[in-house]
């Protein structure tokens, strides 16, 4: 089926207590690996892009016509959204191409700065009506072509202040989880609580791959609308790649296959989640 918007499927998630998952991915072979367990599944997908998968893949024009491409060759309902973006130009560029939804992250600048920078993002988005995503607080770790920097947790007043004085769509929370790997000190789920209860718009929750079963369903019944997913994935894709050329050496296209088939695989688990939704 045609590319979906991201704005309704968050939004939906929301209001049925469920999430999205945005899984982020580097290569074709990921993005058709994603895009089946979503048809197999029969559950939503967003296929998402931050600077190291567009580097890899060739751009953010051949990523939108590939996950386009995709997504019309089969029945799933998938959309394409931008990740951790931290320029405007970046932005414009993925919009042109016809990304729906992205991400500013200021998440790293004084808070004064990314107050700016949010809402110049803002107002470059508005005339598409594409749904903004920024992060507040800081959610530290390692993540390929992301800026990192020391953890710092979300304020649930100053998410307040940052929501109303932006008007970004979705929010980005820091509450203990990490960029590839477990979350530093557990999942703060009272912190988690008392930004849901007073900002009214979905929240996001990256660095699901070191996150348990446990921890995302409770982060999902709190509030959480999309789960951003992308080391569980490479690591399914560099596995399925290494194990195939282990066993035929220098047979690259059945490989490539199969490192295919892994990130399917690892997709499926995450889209029949119970709090993934439906
Ligand atoms: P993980 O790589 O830890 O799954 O986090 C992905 C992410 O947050 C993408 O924005
Ligand atoms: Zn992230």
């Amino acid at each position: 089926m045609p590319i979906v918007e991201p704005g309704p499927l968050v939004a939906r998630a929301l209001s049925e207590g469920r999430a999205v998952v945005g899984a982020n991915v580097s290569t074709i072979q990921m993005v058709r690996g994603v895009v089946r367990a979503a048809e197999q599944t029969g559950r939503p997908l967003l296929v998402q892009f931050n600077r190291s998968g567009l580097t890899l893949i060739g751009g953010v024009d051949l990523a939108a016509r590939v996950v386009r491409q995709a997504a019309e060759d089969s029945e799933a309902e998938v959309g394409l959204h931008l990740d951790h973006a931290d320029t405007l130009d970046e932005l414009s560029a993925a919009i042109n191409a016809g990304f729906g939804s992205v991400m500013i992250d200021g998440s790293t600048l004084a808070f004064d700065q990314h107050l700016t920078l949010a809402r110049e993002a803002k107002g470059l988005v508005q005339w598409s009506r594409l749904p903004l995503e920024a992060e507040l607080g800081h959610v530290a770790g390692d993540e390929a072509g992301v800026t990192i920097g020391d953890a710092s947790w979300t304020d649930p007043e100053q998410a307040v202040r940052f929501v109303a004085e932006t008007g970004v769509d979705w929010l980005a929370v820091a509450v203990g989880n990490t960029h590839g790997g477990p979350p530093l000190g557990g999942l703060q789920i009272d912190r988690l609580h008392a930004i849901r209860d007073r900002v009214p718009i979905p929240l996001v929750l990256h660095g699901a791959s070191g996150l348990t079963a446990d921890e995302l369903g409770v982060a999902v019944e709190s509030g959480v609308a999309k789960i951003n997913v992308g080391t569980s994935l490479h690591q399914a894709a560099a596995k399925g790649l290494t194990e195939a050329l282990e066993r035929h050496p220098g047979s690259l296209r059945s490989a490539l296959l199969e490192s295919e088939r892994a990130v399917e695989s690892e997709a499926r688990r995450l889209l029949t989640s119970p709090w993934a939704l439906g």
